[in-house]
């Protein structure tokens, strides 16, 4: 059993890694400053599980927060989720991402030091490839210069954790590439809740189904796949969320600073996600192709065998089930987090 600082864990991704984490005796405490998830998330968490973690209203910005927190809990290892993730934005007001993904990323390490704390997952994107990469992606294929600011943020984010780890053998960096996170939580108590306009395929299509969205736009049929629109590497946020407890169990008795892809292997188109979701549910769901979306690739999906041979890692969910959990929280909670 091991105290786990869960920074961002009232989002998405964070909210369910609490769930695995606490369901497996670990103790957490998050720090989030709430700027794109509620404190209802943890509320959930709190009522699935019958366990208690520690919230800290907070950004990891402040270092008297961060301060405040090691010397308050025997911390042994830090998860870090927090951070701004839409494409879009980020093309818009990059230095806020600079700022929360990168001077953030700095601003926890250097607490983690004076604390001495020097275990850390870090959640990276498979953004960080280069594009000229044939998938399934490997981590020993080049990473690129990502055509968006968000992605830039993260590949230099994992840069210096690398360059830190070689700097420093007490350092000990998990970086996960995340590949597609989608579904939610069995009980249908907790799911991804984006704010205004979803940019990603999962919670539009949710939330066309659910009679919040007229239509879903497919970004381009003419893609060289096997249906024209784009494949990308859907993986459970179950899934997910385990992952990050293997690569903690693998942090715990290895140094340095090494990459995992996360995700199933498997890619699926746009349609096929669509159409899967509509078999699945019973629901229809409307859409109409539109133009390509600037910055995307045709096909994305991983090469997974590094983190099954090494985290002792395996997806569990098929895309069935992501589609079934992700609608189960979309009917149930229609309006997300808010009532
Ligand atoms: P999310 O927005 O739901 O969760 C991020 C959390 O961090 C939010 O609760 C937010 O309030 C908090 N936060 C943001 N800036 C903060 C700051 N400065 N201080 C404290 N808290 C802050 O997003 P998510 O989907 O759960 O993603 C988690 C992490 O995984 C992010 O770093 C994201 O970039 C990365 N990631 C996500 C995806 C994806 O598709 N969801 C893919 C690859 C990587
Ligand atoms: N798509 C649509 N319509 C939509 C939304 C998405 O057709 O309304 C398509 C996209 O064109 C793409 C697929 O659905 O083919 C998946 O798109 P998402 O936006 O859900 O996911 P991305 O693969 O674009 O995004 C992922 C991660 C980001 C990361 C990005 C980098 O979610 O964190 O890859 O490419 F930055």
């Amino acid at each position: 059993m091991a105290k786990i600082l869960v920074t961002g864990g009232a989002g998405y991704i964070g909210s369910h890694t609490c769930v695995e984490l606490l369901n497996s005796g670990h103790e957490v405490v998050v720090l989030d400053n709430l700027s794109n998830s509620s404190e209802e998330s943890l509320t959930r968490v709190k009522a699935l599980t019958s366990k208690y973690l520690d919230f800290v209203e907070g950004d990891i910005l402040d270092q008297q927060i961060l301060d405040q927190i090691f010397a308050a809990h025997a911390v042994d290892a830090v998860i870090h989720f927090a951070g701004l993730k839409a494409v879009g934005e980020s093309q818009q007001i990059p230095l806020a991402y600079f700022d929360n993904n990168i001077a953030g990323t700095i601003s926890l390490a250097k607490a983690m030091e004076r604390a001495g704390v020097f275990r850390l997952v870090f959640s990276s994107s498979a953004t960080v490839y280069d594009e000229a990469n044939i998938s399934p992606l490997n981590e020993g294929m080049p990473t690129g210069m990502p055509s968006n600011n968000y992605g830039y943020t993260k590949l230099i984010a994992e840069q210096l954790l690398q360059k830190l780890a070689a700097a420093d053998a007490r350092w000990s960096i998990a970086l996960l590439r995340y590949f597609n996170p989608v579904g939610a939580h069995k009980s249908g108590c907790m799911g991804e809740d984006p704010q205004g306009i979803p940019n990603n395929l999962m919670p539009y299509v949710t939330q066309v189904a659910v009679g919040r969205r007229e239509k879903l736009a497919i970004f381009g049929n003419d893609y060289d796949t096997p249906d024209g629109t784009g494949v990308r590497d859907y993986i459970h946020v179950v899934d997910l969320a385990n992952a990050h407890l293997c690569a903690l169990n693998n942090r715990l008795k290895n140094s340095g600073c090494r990459a995992w892809n996360i995700g199933t292997g498997k890619g699926s188109s746009v349609l096929e996600v669509v159409k899967t979701f509509e078999q699945v549910n019973g629901i229809p769901v409307s859409y109409a192709f539109s133009p390509r979306r600037e910055g995307d690739v045709a096909t994305s999906f991983a090469d997974n065998a590094r983190a099954v041979a090494e985290l002792g890692w395996q997806p569990k969910y098929s895309l069935e089930d992501m589609l079934a959990d992700s609608w189960n929280w979309q009917k149930r909670n229609p309006n997300g987090y808010r009532k």
